[in-house]
């Protein structure tokens, strides 16, 4: 059996397709487009490129886009200073402050600034809070968008095995609160898990978020089950440098149901559920 490759940037072009109309709706209603303010501090290349390209797909779904570049050694007080001003911002629904950011500035205190009615990267305390209590925040958009291409794929989430490789706030704990949400069986499994290919070939649902090349192997996984890799990892192969996800792939595309590629799985589908994000903000603020 050959899995069905689960295609990310069709689901990101038609959920992008989904936000751009509604957002022409809500620039009707409110005589102004949502708004996203994307904060980048420094000359990361990788930021540099996501910033761009946040930039770019806000445009193209109607809204406002608000791009900050600050120098590498803006101050601490500088950028609280510039979160709190986002904050009060009328035009401004959603606001990211790209991460990493450099050593002298505390990630943790900055997305702490964020008004979490604002935050819809779904960083902030408040807001995984709400997630795990069930009360509506913002989830981060890489949780969100791998639940997506789980229903893209067809599977029943209510009764299923479903293991999650990898804790990360970003990724493993809120896609596990989203798939206990559902009704799945969620078992949580990381670097301490006892005998992980064993718990893995459980799975009904295999979510793998870890950030190691090509962990999971083919004989991990349960014949017929729905695979989501998200990682994306850069090596060097052949003389090549290669992005390639948790997932050793053309060995469990032989077994699985369906699977994410990497790249063009998870991957596109971050930006578009970040723009989903500020369009749910917008609509809710001027409902309060
Ligand atoms: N850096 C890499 N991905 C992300 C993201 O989704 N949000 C933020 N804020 N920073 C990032």
């Amino acid at each position: 059996m050959t899995a069905r490759i689960i295609d990310g940037k069709a689901v990101a072009d038609r959920l992008n397709a989904d936000t751009a109309a509604k957002a022409a709706v809500y620039a009707k209603a409110h005589g102004r487009p949502p708004g996203l303010a994307v904060v980048l501090v420094g000359e990361d290349p990788a930021s540099q490129v996501y910033v761009r390209n946040k930039g770019k797909s806000t445009i193209a779904a109607g809204m406002l886009s608000i791009e900050h570049k600050l120098p590498a050694d803006t101050s601490q007080d500088e950028l609280l200073r510039l979160v709190r001003a986002l904050n009060e911002d009328a035009r401004i629904d959603g606001i990211l402050v790209q991460l990493p950011l450099p050593k002298h500035l505390d990630a943790d205190l900055i997305i702490d600034t964020i008004d979490p009615d604002k935050d819809v990267d779904g960083f902030h305390v408040v807001n995984a809070g709400r997630l795990v209590v069930g009360f509506d925040g913002f989830v981060p958009c890489t949780a969100l968008g791998s639940m997506m291409l789980i229903d893209e794929a067809g599977v029943k989430v209510e009764g299923a095995e479903a293991v999650v490789i990898g804790r990360s706030n970003l990724v493993g704990k809120p896609v596990s609160q989203l798939l206990l949400r559902r009704n799945a069986t969620v078992t949580m499994a990381h670097s301490r898990t006892k005998d992980l290919a064993a718990v893995c070939r459980r799975a009904d649902i295999l979510i793998a978020a870890v950030g190691r090349p090509r962990l999971v192997q083919p004989d991990w996984i349960k014949p017929g089950a729905v695979v989501i890799d998200v990682g994306i990892n850069r090596i060097e192969e052949g003389g090549r440098n290669r992005l390639v996800g948790d997932v050793a792939y053309d060995g469990a595309a032989q077994v699985a149901g369906a699977i994410t590629p990497v790249p063009g799985g998870v991957g596109p589908m971050t930006i578009a559920c970040l723009l989903k994000n500020t369009l749910t903000s917008a609509e809710r603020r001027a409902k309060r």
